[in-house]
């Protein structure tokens, strides 16, 4: 795998021009004298955009960048450094506050949730950054983090459990570039991913959106992904902007140490010497910003020296000095707002510590008042700012957005194309897990009568998990796509019998029965578990099938590990499917035998829910299945074997 870094580190000739540029910048209002004759004109005035040289193209991205900041005000800097959710402004308010970025949160979709209004929602928030006295382009975020997940039709692909345990850089690069490719359809260039968590405890409601408990499959899945996202070249067609989250230690939080009411592990406190924090959870940083990526965003949690919100040793000292990350910080949903009881001093604190960009969300007036605030008392130094906005005028300068603010209109098509369609179906095939399996029951033959039941059968919601068109996900059909049941039916046709409820005949039997059961949505805190069990309704239905059927299947959906009782020991075969998305196709590629289990547990399958904690302990202690197991369709080993307490 390649791994491309879209700036090169200025040499000494742009070093000496950003140095003259910023230097003219602080404490005057005047734009510079033109810094060398090769930029070949001074524009006196701002608005215009003839011979202005941060509109020349052929400068690099940093240069051109502090040219831009030389002309600034202090309210169009504070602006760059401002992102408010869709939902809490219009495009008016991009105007009036200057903003640097808008997002798309969980629950932000535009009124009419299809590709032409996403595009014309972000259309029109450009249209008003561009019509501000510097016309500086605001970028546009989305948590585009399986597949563009947001957008009704898109390819919803597996969450990164299931690619974490399919375990392939190239096809997760594929991915990555697909998604770039169905983001840039809707108009939007930024990703809030991949996240780059090493969760160390399943509990934890964000186990799904991490790669792995490993740092190293972590570290080679998530740069692939931001190698496919970002491409070569930053500025050409179809690339977006990846985003390395959570930093640093969201994955290693201990259960109870949670700061927000009702959460468990989410947000807590990762409370590891520095050695644990960096072997683990630091290590993916290093990679991510090897493979280039130009945005970290700060994590909830906190470590044992407080909020990594406030955090200047991690987010200066460590991230952008020891790490020369050259990107910028973008804060977590009013993360800010955590550091301190008091908001001025929470901004200014996050601020000096090297937050960069603010994701307020909700309210402008006040976070930017705050900031005013901090630069009349000094709390936040002027430099300070200078470096926050030359950081994310960069990366706007690398993405081409001043050339080109929108990408084109009218790629309704790439949302949801057969070609992503067809990779995602591959992942889902590549990711299923066969954690049991007894001779002869798989592949299942089409000849076969085969009885299939499981509330979550038929159900693209609950194949999807959290994330999907909504903050929390839903159940039933939230977008189009293929469901296990659909995709089965169209393969067997009348060999299959399908009821969720398994309301079968009293005499009805069958070769083969499949039930399958899952885990209800969920998303961050809202999803730590202290008991990882499986609806009961489904376990009963696993009870229900057993003696109606010859051969008994199995399959768990669910964003991690979960309690096998009443699962291993009755099932012949159990295959964890973690939650494929929209292309369950994929999931009868494997259970038909036209893709081969390939498979293995991106986790340790604990023994016990007080099993969950991870770091430290050895790869059977406490659990069912080491990490990195899997069986073959014939039943052999693909990594190490089952633990001595796993059932039959
Ligand atoms: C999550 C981030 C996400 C952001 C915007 C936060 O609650 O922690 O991962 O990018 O919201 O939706
Ligand atoms: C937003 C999400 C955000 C979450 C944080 C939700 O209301 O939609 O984007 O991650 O709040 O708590």
């Amino acid at each position: 795998m390649t791994s491309h870094r879209p700036t090169r580190p200025p040499g000494r000739f742009v070093a000496l021009v950003v140095a003259a540029l910023i230097a003219s910048a602080c404490g005057s209002s005047n734009p510079p004298a033109s810094p060398s004759p090769s930029a070949a004109s001074t524009a006196s005035n701002g608005s215009s955009t003839s011979g202005v040289y941060h509109r020349d193209r052929n400068l690099a991205p940093e240069v051109r960048a502090a040219a831009l900041l030389a002309r600034m005000t202090i309210d169009e800097k504070i602006g760059q450094m401002t992102q408010l959710e869709s939902d809490s402004v219009d495009p008016a308010g991009v105007s009036q506050f200057l903003l640097g970025s808008v997002l798309s949160g969980g629950d932000g979709t535009p009124p009419r949730n299809d590709p032409d209004a996403w595009y014309q929602m972000v259309h029109a928030y450009q249209e008003a950054a561009l019509g501000t006295r510097l016309g500086i382009p605001i970028l546009y975020g989305i948590d585009a983090v399986h597949g563009n997940s947001k957008v009704v039709g898109a390819t919803i692909f597996p969450h990164n459990v299931g690619l974490g345990a399919l375990d392939d850089p190239a096809l997760v690069e594929r991915i990555g570039r697909a998604t770039a490719v169905e983001m840039n359809a809707v108009g939007v260039r930024w990703d809030f991913g991949p996240v780059v968590a090493v969760p160390q405890d399943v509990r934890w409601g964000r186990t799904y959106e991490g790669y792995s408990e490993d740092p190293t499959r972590v570290e080679r899945l998530s740069s692939a992904f931001i190698t496919g996202l970002q491409g070569a070249d930053l500025a050409a067609p179809g690339s977006a902007v990846a985003t390395a989250k959570h930093f640093v230690g969201d994955g290693g939080t201990a259960w109870g140490s949670s700061t927000t009411p009702g959460y468990s592990l989410d947000q807590g406190v990762t409370e590891v010497d520095d050695a644990t924090l960096r072997a683990i959870h630091l290590a993916p940083y290093t990679a991510a910003i090897d493979a280039g990526v130009r945005v970290v965003m700060a994590s909830f949690s906190s470590t044992t020296a407080g909020k990594v919100h406030g955090d200047h040793h991690l987010l200066t000292d460590v991230l952008k000095g020891e790490l020369s990350f050259s990107g910028f910080v973008v804060s977590d949903w009013g993360g800010v707002d955590q550091v301190d009881p008091d908001y001025d001093t929470a901004v200014a604190t996050s601020i000096m510590a090297g937050i960069d960009m603010v994701m307020v969300p909700y309210d402008a007036a006040r976070f930017q008042a705050a900031v005013r605030q901090g630069l009349a008392s000094g709390g936040i130094s002027q430099e300070r700012i200078d470096d926050a906005v030359l950081r994310i005028l960069r990366v706007k300068f690398e993405m081409g957005l001043f050339e080109q603010p929108m990408p084109p209109a009218g790629r309704d098509g790439d949302v949801g194309s057969a070609a992503d369609r067809e990779l995602a179906r591959a992942a889902v095939a590549g990711s299923a897990v066969l954690l049991k399996t007894r001779p002869g029951v798989l592949p299942i033959r089409s000849t076969d009568t085969v009885l299939l039941s499981g509330s979550a059968a038929d159900d693209i919601g609950r194949q999807s998990g959290g994330w999907t068109m909504t903050w929390q996900g839903g159940t039933g059909p939230i977008t189009p796509g293929t469901t296990i049941a659909g995709a089965l039916g169209a393969r067997l046709g009348p060999h299959l019998m399908f009821d969720s409820g398994a309301g079968f005949g009293p005499d009805t039997r069958g070769e083969t029965g499949i039930v399958v059961v899952g885990e209800m949505p969920y998303a961050e805190g809202r999803g730590d578990s202290a008991t990882l069990t499986l609806p009961p309704d489904d376990l009963a239905l696993v009870a229900a099938m057993r003696p109606r059927v010859t051969r008994l299947v199995v399959i768990v959906l669910s964003g991690r590990p979960v309690m096998l009782d009443g699962i291993l020991d009755e099932a012949d075969a159990v295959i964890a499917a973690w939650l494929p998305g929209t292309e369950g196709a994929g999931i009868a590629d494997v259970l038909l035998g036209d893709s081969p289990f390939r498979g293995t547990t991106p986790y340790t399958w604990p023994a016990t829910p007080g099993d969950a904690p991870r770091t430290g302990r050895a790869a059977c202690d406490g659990a069912i299945f080491p990490l990195g197991f899997g069986l073959d369709t014939s039943g052999r080993l693909l990594g190490p074997a089952a633990c001595a307490t796993a059932t039959p």
